[in-house]
């Protein structure tokens, strides 16, 4: 039976009494228009806890002005299909108001990690996802948290939040689901035109190339990054970042790295899609 719950006080409740039954609570954030990759969260949630609870909120405070709060897709109805057919314990889907009533004035700020790759981009992106989080993490009290290496950059923040402020949760990153062809599963995907469909493969072909290169020897970052970006800069119409850092600390990788982050983010049309490997790491995506 999945509970479904609208309002942060009885959301709070529900998971009180699971925990209260001894259960280990475990807790999916996503803002819905689910897909193969969000449903990962749910078998990797299913796997570590007795009670998941998955969300449904398109958060505003990580939308800046000009980006696509409005027009986010929202499929309440087949969120909530999916979540029966996978057996998720507790479905949260607040309204805005309910998170952020009129007097909210509170912004939680992690430090270096968010600086770069999105943070340049996005400046005020992840203050808006560490508040969000946050107020989930403190609603739920889960003993484990699952999120997508798809938002490679948010999962190494939320990972560094929960340290940090000593918040006891396992902040757990799962892979990467990508589609046949390769590309990573997004719910921005459904913005793509058939033809921008095809020209966003260009991203996985860059990860590809590089890690190609990669696993015949090559080591050199800036040598792996120019492979990754080539495709992407011809492909797209606009380019914010094909990067090549530490996947740890997400600034300059060292000389001959072990592992070395590859991550892209670009636009087509009015879309913007990321996407990243772990060379050292992952598979070929
Ligand atoms: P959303 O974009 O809905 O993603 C919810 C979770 O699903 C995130 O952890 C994301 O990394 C993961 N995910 C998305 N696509 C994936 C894919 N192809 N493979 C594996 N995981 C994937 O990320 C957010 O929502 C929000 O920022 C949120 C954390 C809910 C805070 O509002």
């Amino acid at each position: 039976m999945t509970l479904i719950v609208r309002e942060p006080a009885g959301f709070r409740r529900a998971c009180d009494d699971a925990r209260a039954k001894g259960q280990r609570v475990g807790l999916v954030p996503t803002m819905g228009a689910l897909h193969a990759g969000h449903l990962s969260l749910v078998d990797e949630a299913q796997r570590r806890a007795d009670f998941v609870a998955l969300t449904l909120f398109v958060n505003p405070l990580q939308f800046a002005e000009g980006e696509d709060l409005g027009r986010y897709p929202r499929t309440f109805e087949r969120d909530l299909e999916e979540c029966r057919a996978r057996n998720v314990d507790l479905v949260f889907s607040p309204e805005p108001a309910s998170m952020y009533p009129p007097a909210f004035q509170t912004t939680v700020v992690v430090g270096e990690v968010t600086q770069p790759l999105e943070g340049k981009f996005r400046p005020t992106h992840f203050d808006g996802v560490t508040t969000v989080v946050t107020k989930l993490f403190n609603l739920t009290g889960p003993s484990v948290a699952l999120f997508g290496r798809k938002d490679y950059q948010q999962w190494k923040t939320l990972a560094r939040l929960a340290r940090d402020l000593d918040m006891p949760v396992e902040v757990v990153g799962c892979p990467i689901v990508r589609e046949e062809d390769g590309l990573a599963l997004s719910s921005r995907n459904r913005y793509l035109s058939a033809a921008e469909r095809e020209r966003a493969l260009a991203i996985v072909a860059g990860l590809r190339a590089a890690h190609d290169v990669w696993t015949n020897g090559e080591r050199d970052p800036e040598a792996l990054r120019l492979l990754a970006e080539e495709p992407v800069r011809s492909r797209f119409d606009r380019v914010d970042y094909v990067a090549a850092v530490d996947p740890e600390t997400l600034g300059p990788p060292e000389a001959g790295p072990s592992r070395l982050l590859i991550a892209a983010a670009a636009h087509l049309g009015n879309t913007r899609l990321i996407d990243n490997v772990v060379l050292g790491e992952d598979r070929r995506p």
